[in-house]
């Protein structure tokens, strides 16, 4: 039994290192080595090369290192007999709600527009809103989302959130489903996308879904770049229906120079890092697996391939 990292970043030796450490005994390879395919029952991966999941034939788990699993649903020759997981942990989660929570105060304080203003000498107050002032809208009340909403609630926000199937969290107002979406966007001042990316939530924020959002609405995306029609949001923030974007993640990343992102006064980017695994924390569900894989018990946090996510 054999555990193969597959990704393009400069983080194998980092994920084999610690896994080494917190198992010495493993057999632990990069893709990038000579390895015996027979003996690879995990692929430990993030953003692997298209085809690189091919010619494992005792392959029983690939494990995603990230939260998000869709980059494997896009490689056609990843195996689908082969159960897929992902991570599920509690600093991915505080991650992202300190990030967008540091967000939503830099849009109500106009911070990203003194800073502007600061490159060109310009002296100019702005008036600024309070946190009473707005609500915060969250699509996807998954792992993520449900504790960023909570984390905003518990700093003075007034809360709602969308999900698939109904939720109840404590002080959230939540809505379910496509016939409860339009009362949820009619009533979100900012909203946060951390829906994953399937077939259904592709292209989910475009000009039907920002047109009924109030004018003036801010939007926060967090999860992934293929959730928004980036034309649609160009056209609304043209238009002032949108009064600013904040994006991590985008169609194509690094985002191409060209992009109109780049330039935009009214978008703030940051590089696909709002929230990202911390190895340490991450090793031992990946490792409880291998453990589950070798006595044929239950994955943990495996994901719903139907649902694709
Ligand atoms: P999760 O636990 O699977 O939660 C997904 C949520 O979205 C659930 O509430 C789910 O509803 C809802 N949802 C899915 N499809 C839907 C649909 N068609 N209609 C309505 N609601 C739908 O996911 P997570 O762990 O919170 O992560 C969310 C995403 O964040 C990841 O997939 C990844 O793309 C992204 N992410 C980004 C970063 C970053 O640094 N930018 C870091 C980590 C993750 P149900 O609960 O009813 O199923
Ligand atoms: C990061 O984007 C993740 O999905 O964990």
């Amino acid at each position: 039994m054999a555990i193969v990292i597959i990704r393009q970043d400069k983080k194998i030796d980092l994920w084999k290192n610690a896994l080494l450490r917190a198992n010495p005994e493993l057999k632990v390879y990069s893709y990038l080595e000579e390895h015996p395919k027979e003996d690879i029952v995990m692929a430990l991966i993030w953003k692997h090369p298209e085809g690189s999941l091919s010619g494992y034939p005792n392959l029983k788990c690939i494990a995603s290192a990230g939260a998000g699993v869709d980059y494997i649903f896009e490689d056609a020759t990843a195996p689908k007999h082969v159960p897929i997981t992902r991570v599920v942990d509690p600093y991915l989660a505080s991650d992202m709600s300190e990030h967008v929570l540091a967000v939503i105060l830099a849009h109500l304080k106009n911070l990203n527009t003194y800073k502007l203003q600061q490159v060109n000498n310009i002296w100019k107050p702005r008036d600024y809103k309070r946190i009473k002032d707005v609500t915060v809208g969250m699509l996807g009340l998954g792992e993520l989302g449900a504790l960023t909403a909570l984390d905003l609630v518990r700093t003075g926000f007034e809360v709602q959130g969308w999900s698939r199937s109904k939720k109840n969290i404590g002080g959230v107002n939540t809505f379910a489903g496509t016939n409860e979406l339009s009362g949820f966007l009619n009533t979100t001042d900012i909203l946060v996308c951390l829906l994953p990316l399937t077939p259904e939530t592709k292209g989910f924020i475009n000009t039907e879904l920002l047109a009924q959002l109030p004018k003036d609405a801010y939007v926060i995306n967090v999860a992934r770049g293929g959730h928004v029609v980036d034309a649609d949001l160009l056209e609304q923030l043209d238009k002032e229906q949108i009064s600013g974007a904040c994006l991590d993640v985008y169609h194509q990343e690094p985002l191409a120079t060209s992009h109109p992102f780049w330039q935009h006064k009214k978008v703030h980017m940051t590089p696909h890092y709002a929230s990202v695994s911390d190895t340490n924390s991450v090793i031992p569900q990946i490792l409880e697996n291998y453990q589950n894989l070798r006595e044929g018990y239950k994955l943990l946090n495996e994901v719903d391939r139907k649902k694709g996510y």
